[in-house]
């Protein structure tokens, strides 16, 4: 196969961060992608209908020149979430609210202590048809890092996706065996979005021949079995998996770190390797569906018309982008030579 042409995708996950790095962030998605799912764990968050429209219409204001690309809202849920705050965003287009237990990842602090005193909110979601995006993992210190994502399934996955069957709760970025098998095994109200990094590498990718920081992101990379799960699951095509890249940028020296910054920044070659993944499984003819289709069909959106054409051909991701201000970041596969290249 030298080109493949699919209907124009979606990424269902990712962080723009704000300010200056939205010149960079955003041309790097919009030169693909028609939407995106844009996670709201700003410094301070993104907790309300007002400051997710101030923050869309940052974004919109990023776009290149002539880019219809859409940025789609979403709430970082906190304690202080009320049933009202989820009326009000849904009414200002906001289309889900995100879960991060307390100290989960990358500005996590403010968020959720206590996931059964949302039950109210949840409720709420659940009539206006605002959805649940999770980050998965416990956070307590006495559980391994390993099996964080496990462990949150027992504890609260598996009682959200049965106490609200009318709720569409999204999996985040699944790292494991048991959170593919756990989407896959309930309702048509659950279904996860999958990363590059966690098709294409393992922990042995982190941490064998030295710490490689830029392959460090949460959930941190499991071990082999899981990626092949994830891997098996996507070439059998279940509609319950689709694209959001959780494309994360840090700057290099802030990953590069004695306390390195979890994130890999994919935006870049984010599509391109997902073909790759998709073309080491002889399952090219799932695909489409994976990066185009299931995604707004699980949220009730309209799937895209235009198209994107990949081709065959040999490029090399840069070794560094570097920012207006002079800031450094080291992009995800930063030298590698890729097979598929946006035409
Ligand atoms: O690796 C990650 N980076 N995982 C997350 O959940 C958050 C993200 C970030 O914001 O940098
Ligand atoms: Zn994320």
């Amino acid at each position: 196969m030298q080109s493949i042409t699919l209907r124009q995708p979606d990424d269902w996950h990712l962080h723009f961060r704000d300010n200056d790095m939205l010149a960079e962030t955003v041309p790097a998605t919009a030169r693909c992608f028609a939407r995106a799912i844009v996670m709201p764990n700003l410094v301070p968050p993104v907790t309300n209908a007002e400051l997710a429209m101030a923050y869309k219409a940052r974004i919109e204001a990023a776009r290149p020149a002539g880019s219809q690309f859409e940025p789609l809202m979403t709430l970082y849920l906190t304690n202080q979430t009320t049933p009202a705050d989820i009326t009000a965003a849904k009414a200002a287009g906001v289309v889900a609210c995100k879960l991060y237990p307390a100290g989960a990842t990358t500005n996590s602090d403010a968020a959720v202590k206590g996931i059964n005193a949302l039950y109210p909110v949840f409720e709420q979601m659940e009539k206006d048809g605002v959805l649940l995006l999770i980050h998965g993992e416990v956070t307590e210190s006495h559980v391994d890092i390993f099996d964080r994502e496990k462990v949150f399934i027992d504890q609260y996955m598996a009682k959200i996706v049965k106490d609200f069957p009318g709720l569409k709760v999204v999996f985040e970025h699944i790292t494991t065996a048991d959170a593919a098998d756990f989407v896959l095994g309930n309702g048509d109200n659950i279904a996860a979005t999958i990363t590059p990094q966690h098709l294409l590498l393992n922990r042995n990718d982190l941490l064998v021949g030295g710490v490689r920081p830029h392959n460090y992101c949460l959930p941190v990379l499991k071990r082999n079995t899981h990626q092949q799960r994830l891997r098996e699951v996507v070439a059998q095509g279940s509609t319950k998996f689709f694209l959001g890249t959780d494309s994360a940028p840090h700057a290099k020296h802030r990953k590069e770190n004695a306390c390195g910054c979890a994130g890999c920044y994919s935006a870049w070659s984010a599509i391109e390797l997902y073909a790759e993944v998709f073309e080491q499984l002889g399952a090219m003819d799932k695909f489409e569906a994976f990066a185009s289709e299931n995604g707004p069909d699980f949220y009730g959106l309209p799937r895209n018309t235009g198209t994107i054409t990949l081709v065959k051909e040999s490029w090399q991701v840069p070794d560094l982008v570097t920012l207006a201000d002079g800031t450094e970041m080291v992009p995800f596969f930063a030298g590698q030579t890729l097979n598929w290249k946006l035409a």
